[in-house]
């Protein structure tokens, strides 16, 4: 990943907001999901940052693989003939300090030998089965990574002695919630989707994990992601593929329908502040070493008006429909509470959606970008 793109005041932040200690002790970090839209990003600048990195994904054919084979390549991750072999080492050109692995999280047998080959320090789990829509025709496939594989990451931890793990959650946990703002505090037995169910239940397995074992676990719930290297399964990049091919955009829910779209630094950056948090037991309920974040922008807006800003960063109109009906699985609107995570992490999303788009833009017309 081209972690110039990542805005050098976010890395200066993180560099003076850590203290001493960290700075020159470094960990043995494993991403799971390292070559996903997140996971990349976040291994590319933990190992600019001198962390040593183990990435691992299966590089499954959720959506082109063409994009994730580019995204590991910009973190210096390359294979010689179109195809990154399975169980075998691939060494970074970028970074001598990341190596990268293709396997599936729920081969257990692969994800014990790898912990007890490589003692890490701590674990960011993004590895999973994402998006809503795609639970409804492939619900198995949820059951595998979301939750096998989950498991297998906690036992690993749990084995191996990784007294911190970070975990992807989802604003998605929020289901029917029709408060203001979505609080951590709020309840989360209303999902409507599969995914959603599934990310319920990875909190509630690691809060179990923490409780029995001691295991560090920090969940974060990351509210509608996008920028650079973004998944072609969400809207900011089908809204500009439809605008690039002169095709119809559909607007479910009328286009009223409210997302609180979050730019990819700040999630990166609030995953690494997470990773460097010490828990402080005594903001976790019942001193169990588990904690809820969100990581959201704050400044949720109807997918209608999200359009008309892509729109104008595009620099052409599109054409588009609006369609009544709300597609089930999906919720109407999601908006993040970002109080505790500020209070606590001292983190603070800054990106506002016009930069954003604009960097999205940026390399979506780009030859960066393999889709285009
Ligand atoms: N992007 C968002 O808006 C968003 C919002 C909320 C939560 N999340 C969560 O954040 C995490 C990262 O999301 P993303 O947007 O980068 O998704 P992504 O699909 O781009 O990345 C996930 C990666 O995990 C890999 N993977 C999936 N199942 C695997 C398995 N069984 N074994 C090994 N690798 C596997 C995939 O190949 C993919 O590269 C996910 O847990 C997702 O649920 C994302």
């Amino acid at each position: 990943m081209d972690v110039r793109i990542i805005d050098e005041t976010n890395v200066q932040h993180l560099k003076s907001s850590q203290d001493d200690a960290i700075l020159k002790n470094m960990c043995k970090i494993l991403v799971t999901g390292a070559a996903g839209f997140i996971g990349a990003r976040v291994a590319c600048l933990l190992a600019e940052r001198g962390d040593e990195v183990v990435g691992v994904d299966n590089i499954n054919g959720f959506y082109y693989v063409k994009l994730k084979y580019a995204r590991l390549k910009e973190c210096g991750v390359e294979c010689e003939n179109e195809d990154i072999l399975r169980g075998k080492w691939y060494q970074s050109t970028k970074f001598p300090n990341y190596r990268f692995v293709r396997l599936s999280i729920e081969s257990k047998e692969a994800i014990n030998l790898l912990f007890g080959s490589e003692h890490f320090d701590k674990v960011i789990h993004l590895a999973a089965q994402a998006g809503v829509q795609f639970s409804k025709k492939h619900p198995y496939e949820y059951m595998k990574s979301n939750l096998y594989g989950f498991e297998d990451i906690l036992e690993a931890c749990r084995w191996h002695k990784v007294n911190k793990l970070v975990f992807a959650s989802s604003s998605s946990v929020y289901g029917m919630n029709q408060n203001e703002k979505f609080s951590e505090e709020d309840p989360t037995n209303t999902p409507v989707s599969l995914y959603a169910a599934s990310k319920i239940a990875n909190e509630a397995m690691a809060h179990c994990y923490a409780h029995q074992y001691g295991i560090n676990c920090i969940g974060l719930r990351f509210f509608t992601v996008y920028g650079p290297w973004g998944r072609p399964d969400m809207s900011p990049m089908l809204f500009a593929d439809k605008i690039r091919k002169n095709k119809t955009i559909k607007l479910y829910g009328k286009g009223e329908m409210i997302r609180d779209f979050t730019y990819i630094d700040d999630i990166v950056h609030g995953v690494i502040c997470a990773t460097d948090y010490e828990l402080n037991v005594k903001h976790c309920p019942n001193k169990v070493p588990f904690r809820i974040y969100n990581i959201g922008n704050g400044h949720p807006i109807k997918m209608k008006t999200f359009l008309e800003a892509l729109e104008k960063t595009y620099g052409e109109k599109s054409k588009f429909k609006l369609i009544k009906v709300v597609r089930s699985g999906d919720v109407i609107r999601t908006s993040a509470d970002t109080s505790r995570i500020e209070s606590e992490l001292h983190f603070k999303p800054k990106w506002n959606l016009e930069d954003g788009l604009e960097e999205f833009i940026k390399w979506y017309k780009s030859d960066k970008n393999p889709l285009k």
